[in-house]
């Protein structure tokens, strides 16, 4: 076998994702693109903010000699300086631009982190359902992804994971907005998590990192807002991108952030900065720094996600489904009606509706809806979605 072992063995699982998707591609083919419904993939329909081009466009124009040349592993340090004045207001804690990583996108950060923080057999602790590339993340780097329960509504139980730690977790790693429920954890919960952190570190002798996974901070509803980790948190860092709120996930970019409080700041940084380059990435994409550098505070307009979310709540209500309002990303995490959440998803299937099993998360007896996809998608798939709930109802 060329192929290592390991690598064979994921490539044979497959992720549902990536199985639904290539799915699409064959259905799709048979019946024509307009009569599936895909709903299968993250990847955000919306063209980025209007200033995106423009800006992008002057940052071409403006190009200098060395523009295109190797840099400070970090990033440039002028984007880090804007970045990390936009990161104090919003985080309302003074973060400097030596707290900031340049990255390629928040896999990049995560894999950057991750590196910088595991030693072999070290746990990577976070709550389930969760976004299925983390298992990967944590062994890229010889950790073990360990899972713990979420309560009812998807929110975190912090008692939970006060009895999950052991003096092998290295890192808890949350996601809010998350994916795939969308739930988002309260300053409360987010509060009591970082006394939990204090006092296991106190107690294991060592740092235990909360790391915070938020691609999707902007992206939320209703008047819905995300707390700070870096306020609940000392040893906390930051994973983010501009993936999903500017809708620009090809051009990979996204940085790291570490609460200046935290512990072993200057050394994690440095860390980073080596793990960013001997990770192959060496540093982000300069011509994106340069961009997001002026774009700090902008998304794409919300109000359309939401005008989806709605559309497509309103009519799986309206058709039986049970889930929670997602107050932000755009996912929807419904109940399946029966046990089996591959069963139900292969009955979608049939009505050329494709979605993703929760077991794909860890998340059984669900499905996930990413309705990042056009108004027309949701409207016709919707007769579809209640046909199927009638056949086990
Ligand atoms: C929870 C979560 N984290 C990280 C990522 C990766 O984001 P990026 O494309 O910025 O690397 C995604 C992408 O879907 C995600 O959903």
């Amino acid at each position: 076998m060329t192929v290592a072992r390991k690598i064979n063995d994921i490539m044979a699982k497959s992720s549902w994702i990536r199985k639904m998707f290539e799915e699409g591609g064959r259905l799709k083919a048979e019946h024509g693109a307009d009569k599936v419904f895909d709903f299968s993939l993250g990847n955000p329909i919306l063209p980025p903010p209007e200033k995106f081009n423009e800006i992008l466009r002057d940052t071409v124009d403006s190009c200098g000699l060395g523009d295109h040349c190797y840099m400070p592993q970090a990033g440039y340090p002028q984007v880090c300086i804007s970045i990390s004045q936009y990161l104090s207001v919003e985080q309302d804690v003074p973060v400097t631009c030596n707290d900031v990583i340049m990255t390629c996108g928040a896999a990049g950060a995560l894999n950057v982190i991750l590196k910088a923080l595991l030693d072999p057999g070290d746990e990577v602790l976070t709550p389930m359902p969760c976004f299925v590339e983390y298992r990967f993340y944590a062994d890229n780097h010889g950790g073990v992804l360990k899972m713990v329960a979420t309560r009812s509504d998807f929110t975190l139980d912090v008692e939970a994971i006060g009895q999950a730690i052991s003096e092998k977790t290295k890192v808890v790693l949350i996601n809010s907005p998350n994916n795939p429920t969308g739930q988002i954890y309260d300053k409360a919960c987010l509060d009591a998590l970082g006394r939990l952190l204090a006092e296991k570190s106190d107690q294991y002798g060592h740092v235990i990192y909360l790391v915070s996974d938020e691609p999707y901070r902007k992206i939320v509803y209703d008047g819905a807002t995300v707390p700070s980790i870096f306020k609940s948190y000392r040893d906390s860092i930051i994973a983010t991108s501009y993936s999903k709120d500017i809708s620009i996930p090809g051009e990979r970019i996204g940085f790291a952030a570490i609460n200046p409080m935290a512990t072993h700041r200057e050394s994690l940084m440095a860390g980073m900065a080596l793990t960013n380059r001997i990770l192959g990435f060496v540093n982000a994409p300069a011509l994106m720094q340069r961009v997001v550098a002026r774009m700090q505070g902008m998304s794409v307009d919300i109000d359309e996600y939401k005008r989806k979310r709605d559309l497509l709540c309103d009519g799986l209500a309206e058709a039986g489904y049970e889930f929670i309002v997602p107050p932000g990303a755009f996912y929807l995490f419904p109940r399946t009606p029966i046990a089996d959440d591959v069963e139900f998803v292969r009955a979608l299937q049939k009505e050329l509706i494709l979605v993703v099993p929760g077991s794909g998360f860890a998340g059984p007896g669900h499905f996930r809806i990413a309705f990042c996809v056009a108004d027309q998608t949701i409207v016709n798939a919707l007769p579809g979605f209640k046909r199927v709930m009638q056949q086990y109802h």
